[in-house]
């Protein structure tokens, strides 16, 4: 009689005519990585081979080893028929369970993080962005949108974005730039806003009939006081003016955005955030709400450091406050704790080649392009992004060969 198998952690979720992607974990020694192979179920052949040992950011989410047991391989060839691959532990006689719903398609690009301005309405206290050499707006072009858009077939849902830095209802052409995007990719494309500057009511009937993914709307306080010293330069009654009539909007909608809200947490504002989140949830029509720890910058004024950052202790008893919704629509981002030996900075050695087919681009408004390539030292929470290349998006002839020169050119 056989002996029995051992048991494997893992699925493919990603399989497409020319690609297979997915995890496997020994349960019993999660410190090894698999080697596995690719097989054709019809005739046997073997169309891929490899070591389960690719870092996954949804893996970590999931507390799944140490996150770093992907795999990803191109098909030497086509499948006998459409489906018919199995991926299996080298040895082993059974293959991985399939995802309920694989992706099909070909998508490399965890995001495009584009920003269609240069600019914000306001200059709140711990933005990210530097804003003290900026006296003007640069809009983007509709030539550089268009040759931008050209990526969209291979990002992934909801991660091609319209703003990242700035404020995207700057740009005067926004409602027209998100109605170039053809429908079918609408399911992929979101922006996040501060909600502060006064907008047309035709503005918001678009907004819910746009198709887009998401919208993330920032708040850090219902209490005006704290919201315009948090918001700086916004006006809390225009504010709450503009949240009604989305909200309205959103109500008479078939299928509106999702609603995800942001708030930064500060020690002004924590003692509100339980509350706000059950408001936010029950009321105000959250799909998710994230309360966010600020990535530290060197321009962020030292007094506001001082006085508004939350220590450890604040840290957990809030938590330990929040209501209790599901852990992806209640997100609690608190700054990561330091782990010896995992969150040490990686060596130039640590960043040898990049994981291939898994990058993010950042995209500026005159259509500066920044590839950056993941670390396969990327381990537990700590997603290390390495920049592969700068360039245009202007100058790129063919995106879909410019994608493919990638994994063939920088990342083997
Ligand atoms: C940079 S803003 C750009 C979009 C828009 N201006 C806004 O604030 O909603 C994008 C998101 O990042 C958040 N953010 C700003 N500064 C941050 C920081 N230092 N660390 C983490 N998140 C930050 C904002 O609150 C907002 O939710
Ligand atoms: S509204 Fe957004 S981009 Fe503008 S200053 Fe505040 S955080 Fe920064």
């Amino acid at each position: 009689m056989p002996l029995p198998e051992r048991a494997i952690d893992g699925v493919i979720d990603e399989l497409s005519g020319d690609h297979v992607a997915g995890w496997m974990m020994d349960p019993a020694d999660p410190a090894s990585r698999l080697a596995y192979e690719v097989v054709c179920t019809q005739s046997g052949r073997i169309l891929g081979s490899g070591v389960a040992d690719q870092y996954r950011h949804h893996l970590n989410y999931n507390r799944i080893g140490d996150a770093a047991h992907g795999f990803h391989t191109r098909l030497s060839a086509p499948p006998a028929a459409p489906g018919a691959i199995t991926v299996r532990a080298a040895g082993a006689r059974s293959g991985l369970p399939v995802a309920d719903n694989p992706r099909a398609s070909f998508e490399p690009l965890l995001h495009v993080a584009m920003d269609i301005v240069d600019n914000c309405n306001l200059r709140c206290p711990f933005c990210l962005y530097d804003y003290a050499g900026t006296h003007n707006t640069h809009f983007m072009t509709e030539q550089t949108l268009a040759r931008a858009l050209r990526l969209l077939p291979y990002v992934r849902d909801g991660q091609f974005w319209f703003s990242c830095l700035h404020e995207p209802t700057l740009h005067p052409r926004l409602t027209s730039f998100i109605d170039t995007v053809p429908r079918e990719y609408r399911k992929k494309v979101f922006y996040t806003t501060n909600l502060a500057k006064r907008m047309p009511d035709s503005y918001y009937t678009w907004l819910a009939e746009s198709g887009m993914y998401n919208i993330n709307i920032s708040i850090e306080s219902r209490d005006p006081a704290i919201y315009e010293r948090m918001r700086k330069g916004a006006r809390h009654r225009i504010f709450q003016d503009n949240w009604d009539r989305l909200l309205d909007a959103f109500t008479r909608a078939a299928a509106p955005p999702r609603l995800r809200y942001i708030a930064m947490v500060y020690k002004s504002n924590a003692e509100e955030l339980p509350g706000l989140a059950t408001y936010l949830m029950e009321e105000r029509g959250a799909w998710r709400v994230e309360f966010r720890y600020t990535f530290d910058m060197p321009h962020i004024p030292t007094e506001f450091r001082a006085t508004e950052f939350l220590d450890a202790a604040d840290w957990v008893r809030l938590r330990e406050r929040l209501p209790s919704y599901p852990a992806d629509r209640l997100l609690l981002l608190p700054p990561p704790a330091p782990r010896p030996g995992v969150d040490a900075p990686a060596s130039p050695d640590d960043m040898a080649p990049c994981m291939p087919d898994y990058y993010t681009f950042r995209l500026s408004w005159d259509g500066t392009l920044r590839v950056s390539g993941i670390s396969p030292r990327s381990r537990y929470g700590q997603t290390i992004e390495r920049e592969m290349l700068v360039g245009n998006i202007n100058e790129i002839a063919d995106a879909r060969l410019f994608i493919a020169g990638l994994s063939s050119n920088a990342c083997r």
